[in-house]
């Protein structure tokens, strides 16, 4: 039986996915802010870090080491890759951890080393971890103690891409995923590249089909069509804080046209509480979907009976990391899916 109250740690509180889940925490009738650790603003209060978290109420940030974690029950970890998996390596094993970085979304370590240029510290707890995307892992998560939270750019494309391939209905190749994201996705940790001067006004691509989430988006798409993918993937930086687009160009199989990807898409999402197949030849927008949990996507018809264009859309820090991750937690801790989420979009 659920607990009725947990308490919870995140360590890497001071960065923009630890405050966005701040934000969720606060107001989640069964979660408890236990403890918040920090690097560099270890011995700061959060209203000193992030002026809009002015309650008096928070923990203050500690070291990770400072937190007696034999009282808490489930950890958000909020750290840069190949940190979070030597930190959680020596976590307590009662804990639930919810791992927002890439450490643990690769299952094999290859591809790890592959994409992440080092060998991994933690491949026992690599094989124990599950990819956290709650939608197409609802029922294995209640069993596992260690999640990886999925990217934001892979959370975005598989929502779309998962049921037409788990139906048999996509082609292999090509899967062309042309995607743009706002700053925020690349955290808070200062960086040329992210100045104002070298972000608005502009749109850059980067990492052109080399991107590490590349390894996330081979794995989950491989396993759903059983055959490996051909995936080309173009993430942009756009100017704005917060949202990321999917667009995507993909082939049906023969015997299946847009209609039936459509009906597809319907059945898999029409009861889910934050993924939405929009009426047909509305156009998702960042808009509709900012400082909430919501996916929206929608499916188009491509220059030919069998090609198709799926557009998604989501907030970066919500369903893309800090959502998503209290989504997973109300199923390890056996609370209602949607509890603590349900807030809309902010518009305007
Ligand atoms: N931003 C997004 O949209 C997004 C989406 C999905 C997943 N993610 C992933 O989620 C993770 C966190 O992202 P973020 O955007 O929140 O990053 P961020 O804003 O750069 O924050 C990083 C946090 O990690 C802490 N930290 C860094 N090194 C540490 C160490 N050695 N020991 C303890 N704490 C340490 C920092 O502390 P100090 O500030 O005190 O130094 C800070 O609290 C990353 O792995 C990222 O790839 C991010």
């Amino acid at each position: 039986m659920a607990q009725t109250r947990i308490r919870c740690a995140i360590i890497g509180a001071s960065g923009y996915t630890g405050a966005e889940l701040i934000r969720l925490l606060r107001s989640h009738p069964h979660a408890d802010i236990a403890a918040l650790s920090a690097n560099s603003h270890a011995g700061q209060h959060m209203q000193d870090v992030f002026p809009h978290l002015f309650y008096d109420t928070l923990p203050p940030l500690t070291t990770t080491e400072a937190i007696n974690f034999d009282d808490i029950d489930v950890a958000f970890c909020c750290l840069p890759h190949a940190t979070s998996q030597k930190i959680i390596a020596t976590l307590p094993k009662h804990l639930k951890i919810i791992d927002l970085s890439a450490d643990f979304r690769l299952v094999d370590a290859e591809a790890y080393r592959h994409w992440y240029g080092e060998e991994h510290h933690a491949p026992a707890l690599q094989a124990e971890a599950l990819y956290g995307l709650t939608e197409h892992y609802r029922t294995d998560l209640p069993n596992h103690r260690l999640i990886a939270n999925p990217g934001c750019y892979p959370t975005c494309s598989l929502l779309p891409l998962l049921p037409l391939a788990k139906a048999g209905m996509l082609e292999a190749d090509p899967v062309i995923i042309d995607a743009k994201s706002g700053v925020s996705g690349a955290g808070r940790t200062i960086k040329q590249g992210m100045l104002y001067n070298e972000v608005s006004e502009g749109m850059t691509a980067y990492s052109v089909n080399h991107h590490r989430h590349m390894g996330e988006l081979h794995q989950e798409l491989g396993l759903a069509l059983g055959a490996q993918p051909s995936i080309t993937f173009v993430p942009h930086l756009i100017p704005q804080k917060r949202g990321m687009v999917a667009t995507i160009y993909a082939r049906l199989q023969s015997g299946y046209d847009i209609n039936a990807a459509r009906a597809q898409l319907h059945q898999t999402y029409a009861n889910e509480p934050f993924v939405h197949l929009m009426p047909q030849g509305n156009v998702p927008s960042t808009h509709s979907v900012r400082g909430s949990n919501h996916c929206l996507i929608n499916i188009f018809a491509g220059s030919d009976a069998r090609s198709i264009i799926l557009i998604s859309v989501i907030d970066n820090l919500m369903k893309g990391a800090s959502g998503q991750a209290v989504q997973n937690m109300n199923l390890l801790c056996g609370f209602p899916e949607t509890e603590g989420l349900m807030g809309s979009a902010l518009f305007p």
